[in-house]
Formats: C-alpha cells, structure tokens, sequence
C-alpha cells in the first residue's frame, strides 16, 4: 500500500510536518511519496496510490494556491479514493471557538473552490518564525499571535504542532485504508 502527500507551505513548517508524516507512515510501513504543489513542482498522479494526503497552512484566511489548484484539478481522482486533509494554522494552536468558526470558514471555503470533500481533516497548529519573516510580516504575525494568547517575543521562533497527534492521525488513517482494501 502506498500513500502520496502533497502540501503548500509559505514559511516550511507544512513541508517539515508532511516529511514528519512520511517518516512516521514508513515506519509503519506504508511507503509515502511527498511532493509539493506548485507551479514549478511536478503535479504528481494521485491515481497509482491507495491514500493521499493533502496539506496546506493558513495565511490571512487562505491556503496556499498552488495546493488549491492541485486539489482542484485532481478533485475527481480524490472524492473517489481515501484522500484526507491537513490544515495548518495557528487558530488550532489554541481554544477559541471564534478562531475555530474562523477555520472551519476557510475550509468551506476550500471545499467550495476545490469540489474536493476530504474524508477526514485534520488541524494541527502550526509554527510562528519570526526570524523569517521581513518586518510587516513580523509586525503582522506578533498582532495575530496576541489576539490567540500566543508568544510574541520575536527573537526567537515557536514550533506548536502537537506531534504525537499529526503521528496518530495519519498512521490511523492509513491503517484504515489497508484494512479495508
Ligand atoms: C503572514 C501570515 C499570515 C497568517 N495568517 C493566518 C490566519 O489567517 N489564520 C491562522 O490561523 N494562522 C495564520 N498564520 C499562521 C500560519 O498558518 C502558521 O504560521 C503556519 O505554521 C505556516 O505554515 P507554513 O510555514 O507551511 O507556511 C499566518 C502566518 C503568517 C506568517
């Protein structure tokens, strides 16, 4: 059984986390292909694999375009296979329900444009970097930071995602897919 991941990522923490999943399917022993979405990126097949996972970070309210438009492009093949979504964002680092309504937002939003329904989503909060981010942005991100009661203390950077959570989610969902094949 093979499982695809394909992901957009402005700043790198959705790409470190897909690779995170990859090593934790591998070692579960399910052989996973990761591969970004991009202009530039070769739009990999979903049609060879058993599970695809689609990723992507919130930012100012959107996922990453060139994910939306490989989910777009490939909704056909993803309704009909076991194809599941990581949405990353820093609402999901914390418990409130007007950041939570926020996502959910997103996400309808994203199933709308794309017509892809993914079985399952799962929200793993994200990271904040300050070190790369230029000054608006820095600016940007220590407002949206206080608003969730996150750290804003710019000289350092700040990893959220709950690991242990990304591991369960996609090594349980890739069990199911081999159970029922
Ligand atoms: C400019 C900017 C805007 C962001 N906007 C949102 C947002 O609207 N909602 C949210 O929950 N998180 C937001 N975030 C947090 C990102 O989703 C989080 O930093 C994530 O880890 C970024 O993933 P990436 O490194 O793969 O791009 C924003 C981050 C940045 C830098």
């Amino acid at each position: 059984m093979r499982v695809l991941i394909v992901y957009g990522s402005t700043e790198g923490h959705t790409r470190d986390l897909c690779h995170y999943a990859a090593r934790a399917l591998g070692e579960a022993g399910y052989p996973t292909a990761v591969e970004p979405a991009g202009p530039d990126a070769s739009e990999p097949d979903p049609g060879p694999y058993d599970a695809v996972i689609l990723a992507a970070s919130l930012h100012i309210g959107r996922y990453q375009a060139p994910l939306v438009a490989y989910a777009r492009a490939q909704h056909e093949v993803l309704n009909a296979k076991p194809a599941v979504f990581i949405s990353v964002s820093l609402s999901a680092a914390g418990f409130n329900p007007h950041d939570w309504e926020g996502c959910e937002d997103c996400l309808a939003k994203f199933q709308h444009e794309t017509e892809w329904t993914p079985a399952l989503v799962h929200h793993a909060a994200g990271a904040i970097r300050y070190s790369q981010y230029d000054f608006f942005k820095r600016l940007a991100l220590k407002f949206i930071a206080a608003q969730r009661g996150q750290p804003t203390v710019t000289s350092r950077n700040y990893d959220l995602t709950n690991y242990d959570a990304l591991r369960q989610f996609v090594t349980t969902f890739a069990f199911g897919v081999s159970q029922a094949r």
